[in-house]
């Protein structure tokens, strides 16, 4: 039995008193609830989210050495993160990350015992052009590495087009791509693994369209960027997924 995530990233946004919004958030005892805000803000998050998790928004692919500005996963563990998302299309867009580097990231994420939320998605060129199912399976297979498992990996679908847009998928458009994730997993994991992995949406998801979300197919759960940066709207999310099937 998966057990559903609610995710944010409040990605470069927020200063000490964005933390006021982590205090407000639920923590309903039957889903996970997750937080990655800067990392300027991690230890500090970590020292008072009580039953929010802390993740990190990225981390270097090595655990230490000469990489000015950069942060290593064995640095987020120890500010009190206990998740790192990896492959964000804005780290792959702003910083040309291809999959490669994204695995070795998830890889390193591991490393610190850390869970690592992979995430994956299409362009809207991409999807008129009929290759959604193709960038996704390439993106999952070549950014997850050998050894994932339920316990470390979350995959995260986010549709570029989706992303800061207020455009969502239908529901038969999400249900394909996780369907589809599942049995990818499935042949290159074993069913065993893919089904224990969770996989979450992302992409313009608000308390006024999670429950049609929660509802889909093989969606565990959501990673929201704007809406988890205030507890209100955040809360909404996370009551719909608690209340979900
Ligand atoms: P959004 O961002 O919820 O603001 O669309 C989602 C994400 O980038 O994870």
């Amino acid at each position: 039995m998966r057990r559903k995530l609610a995710a944010g990233n409040w990605k470069m946004n927020g200063t000490q008193a964005v933390l006021s919004e982590l205090a407000a958030l639920d923590t309903p005892s039957n889903i996970d609830t997750l937080i990655c805000p800067p990392a300027t803000l991690i230890s500090r998050a970590a020292q008072m989210s009580g039953d929010v998790a802390i993740g990190g928004q990225d981390c270097h692919i090595s655990k230490n050495g000469a990489h000015t500005g950069d942060t290593s996963a064995e640095m987020l563990a120890d500010a009190g993160a206990s998740y790192v998302i990896t492959g964000h299309s804005e780290r792959r867009t702003d910083h040309g990350e291809s999959s490669a580097t994204v695995a070795a990231k998830t890889k390193s994420v591991w490393d610190e015992n850390l869970v690592a939320i992979v995430c994956i998605g299409e362009t809207l060129a991409e999807r008129e052009a009929g290759q959604t199912l193709a960038v996704v399976a390439d993106q999952l297979l070549q950014s997850t590495p050998d050894g994932a498992t339920g316990a470390n990996t979350v995959i995260a679908y986010e549709p570029v087009w989706a992303i800061g847009t207020g455009l969502v998928p239908t529901l038969e458009q999400i249900a394909e791509v996780h369907d589809f994730m599942r049995a990818e997993l499935a042949k290159r994991f074993g069913a065993e693994t893919a089904d224990a992995i969770r996989l979450l949406y992302g992409g313009s998801v608000k308390p006024t369209n999670a429950s049609f979300i929660f509802a889909t197919s093989n969606v565990d759960g959501a990673l929201v960027g704007g809406a988890s940066l205030k507890a209100a709207d955040f809360n909404g999310i996370i009551s719909e997924l608690a209340a979900a099937e």
